[in-house]
């Protein structure tokens, strides 16, 4: 049927981590299978740009997030897979987004005060351009829903208030984009204290980290010298990995914790192999995948090719709605 989109992507920073999974591609995959939904899924090159970025890297990752996707099991036969970088129509449409955008609402988001701290060098017009050009990707699809992590609520208000604006001023039909959620909205840091990030060194786990790689990293996350009593943010961190990796297991580490018998090192054990049995097969198919780097090409070719004949007739409307044409 078809009769709604959605739209979703993730920036070419660098591989995926488990919060990017959990958080985000966990919910592309659930609403890919839904017939309901015409489902778009891209990688936001394009807001790379907002901070310090090694040219290189950049090249490299857009395309990498797009193995990870495929690994991870989204589908070019189900869903479009493409670049935001080469579907101009997204910047086209939020240069008009950003006349209808005030920068004092711009300037008061948490989401630029949390880079400009980060980056105080780098507090750049695409930094506060950033929530104007989410808006307008997700809207030159006209998408109604999101899958995101939670951390992104402020920015799909924005969008929400742009669609309001452009449909009350110029007339448009502009859906209010609302957030697809999954279980793995908020996935913690490894150190017990934050959300994962890829910004943040020593947080997160990677898609294609080893067997051994995940246990160095789950082994150090800090626990407490013994069980029972108030759970500090490592311990809590370790159950939320495996409540969201292996449920079933919860509730008998839950009541060793209680009764102060757990040894945080089965614990630790325990979730490093719910995370690795949930990643192997991802990490199988992703070796398979690198070997037919044509069908890879084909896939972001012919993805891109779709996006844009569905975004040039969102703006072509647009332009023609604000006096352009
Ligand atoms: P990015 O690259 O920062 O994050 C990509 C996705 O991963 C989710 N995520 C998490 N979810 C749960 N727990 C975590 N620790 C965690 N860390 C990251 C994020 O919520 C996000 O869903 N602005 C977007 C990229 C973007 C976009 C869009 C998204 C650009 N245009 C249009 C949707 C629609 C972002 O910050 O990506």
């Amino acid at each position: 049927m078809n009769t709604h989109r959605v739209l979703s992507g993730i920036r070419a920073t660098g591989r995926l981590h488990l919060g990017n999974y959990l958080g985000a591609v966990k919910g592309f995959l659930e609403l890919q299978d839904n017939p309901t939904y015409q489902t778009l899924y891209m990688v936001a090159d394009v807001h790379t740009l907002t901070t310090p970025y090694h040219i290189d890297e950049l090249r490299k990752n857009r395309r990498e997030v797009i193995i990870d996707y495929l690994a991870a099991g989204l589908d070019p036969k189900k869903s479009i897979l493409f670049q935001q970088a080469e579907v101009n129509e997204h910047i086209e449409l939020a240069f008009y987004f950003s006349s209808v955008t005030t920068i004092a609402k711009m300037q008061h988001l948490p989401t630029f005060k949390d880079k400009v701290k980060q980056y105080p060098e780098h507090a750049t017009m695409a930094l506060l351009n950033y929530p104007i050009l989410m808006a307008a990707d997700i809207l030159v699809y006209k998408a109604s829903l999101v899958p995101v992590g939670i951390d992104q609520e402020p920015h799909l208000e924005v969008a929400r208030e742009i669609a309001r604006r452009m449909n009350q001023d110029y007339g448009t039909d502009f859906p209010e984009p609302q957030r697809f959620a999954t279980k793995g909205e908020y996935v913690p840091s490894l150190s017990g204290e934050g959300k994962m990030s890829k910004s943040v060194e020593g947080s997160f786990i990677n898609l294609t980290d080893s067997l051994d790689e995940i246990r160095k990293k789950v082994r150090s996350v800090p626990t407490a010298t013994v069980a029972g009593g108030e759970m500090t943010g490592g311990v809590k961190t370790l159950f939320t990995f495996l409540e969201l990796c292996s449920p079933d297991q919860v509730a008998s580490f839950k009541n060793e914790f209680e009764e102060r018998t757990l040894k945080f090192v089965a614990l630790k054990d325990a979730v490093t192999d719910a995370i690795y049995t949930m990643l192997k097969p991802l990490q199988e198919k992703r070796v398979k995948l690198v070997q037919d780097q044509a069908y890879i090409d084909n896939v972001i070719c012919e993805g891109a090719e779709k996006a844009r004949h569905i975004a040039r007739k969102t703006v072509n409307e647009v332009k023609e709605k604000m006096g352009l044409e």
